[in-house]
């Protein structure tokens, strides 16, 4: 008779974890000290306190074959110990859709999670917190979306991936932090409704104007809504002309304004970096406080980053434990089932992007 497991998380005292030697615990906190580069903040008694949880994990990936995602701004424990994959937005969606294993676990927001699932509605998408929203997706409806179209019959409706299966339904492409400016100039008309961040949707208006009208939804980010440009201005005069101010898109139009770079999370990395190994190592980094960490993780030239970032409670939402957890055991609402017929529209949407984006 086969034994039914219950469907509740295991409380953490309660999660299986094989015998591993004093010797192969050492190893792996020596491993992941290396990686998370943070010696201060990551010492090697915090990681002799997780090496359980990364070996335990990762022994289970390559046991049942499962791709595990991570998006940067998840913390430095689940990017250098589990994940096999860590990027922006757009680069995940593409990793989900080409992986060749059957099981993905996608460590990030529930819209990632949503993503991966669409591109490849075959496979099992695990999503470790289903509590973890975002403000973009969670602020606009499917409904909010047949309501615009309504009101411009014939404008054809982008949104920012940052939106449930159900919007993107609604929708005619998905874009990201990466490539809506490409994507929106490349839509047929004079016209578009851009949903739901108002500021990427400002900078886009801002971007396009004279070739462009854009009709814009009014969400935002509730990370990177709170960072103002006087306080950049402020850095600036603080600091002098040799500081390079790098932005996220989903910022206000006076922050962007301030920036001499504006873009996704993996570019702005990738800028910060840059700008070390040029000499110019004042960097100000206006965004969620994974990016930093990553930045400081993964160059060896000497950074100065300025001001304050702020972190996304939703993105930091999962653990280690949670992951481990749904590895082992997960709940119905830790596997992603999304609607054929949601699926089947919002992979249209999602194709779109992919053939535009390229
Ligand atoms: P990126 O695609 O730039 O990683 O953005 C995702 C996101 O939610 C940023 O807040
Ligand atoms: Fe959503 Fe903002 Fe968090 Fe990104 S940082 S997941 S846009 S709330």
């Amino acid at each position: 008779m086969a034994i039914e497991l219950p469907n509740v998380p295991l409380p953490s005292n309660q999660l299986v974890y094989s015998n591993w030697s004093d010797d192969e615990i050492e190893q792996e906190a020596l491993r992941l000290q290396c990686a998370i580069q943070q010696h201060q903040r990551w010492p090697i008694e915090t990681c002799r306190n997780i090496a359980h949880l990364t070996l335990e994990i990762n022994r289970l990936k390559e046991k049942n074959g499962v791709f595990l995602i991570a998006h940067s701004y998840q913390t430095p424990d689940i990017i250098y110990g589990v994940a096999d994959e860590v990027a922006d937005s757009y680069t995940l969606s593409k990793a989900a859709r080409d992986a060749p294993q059957q099981t993905i676990l996608f460590s990030s927001v529930r819209f990632m999670a949503e993503t991966a699932k669409i591109v490849s509605p075959h496979k099992t998408v695990l999503h470790p917190s289903p509590e973890a929203g975002c403000s973009l997706s969670d602020g606009i409806s499917a409904q909010d979306v047949r309501d615009l179209r309504a009101r411009h019959p014939g404008v054809p409706v982008a949104c920012y991936i940052n939106t449930t299966a159900a919007v993107k339904a609604e929708c005619d492409v998905s874009v990201t932090s990466s490539n809506y400016l490409r994507i929106c100039e490349r839509l047929p008309g004079n016209k578009l409704i851009f949903v739901p961040d108002r500021f990427m949707g400002a900078h886009l208006q801002k971007s396009l104007s004279g070739k462009k009208e854009v009709i814009v939804f009014d969400g935002e980010c509730e990370v990177h809504a709170v960072f103002t440009g006087s306080k950049v201005r402020e850095w600036k005069n603080r600091i002098g002309d040799e500081l390079t101010v790098l932005a996220h898109p989903e910022c206000s139009a006076e922050v962007l304004e301030e920036a001499d770079f504006v873009g996704s999370s993996e570019k702005l990395i990738q800028e910060a970096i840059r700008l070390g190994i040029e000499n110019k190592p004042d960097v100000m980094l206006i965004t969620e406080c994974g990016t930093a960490e990553r930045v400081l993780a993964e160059t060896k030239v000497e950074l100065n980053l300025y001001g304050a970032c702020v972190m996304c409670r939703h993105m930091k939402a999962t653990q280690l434990e949670d992951i481990l957890q749904t590895l082992q055991n997960p709940r119905d609402n830790q596997i992603i089932e999304i609607d054929c017929d949601i699926i089947e529209r919002a992979r249209k949407n999602l194709d779109e992007m992919f053939r535009l984006a390229e």
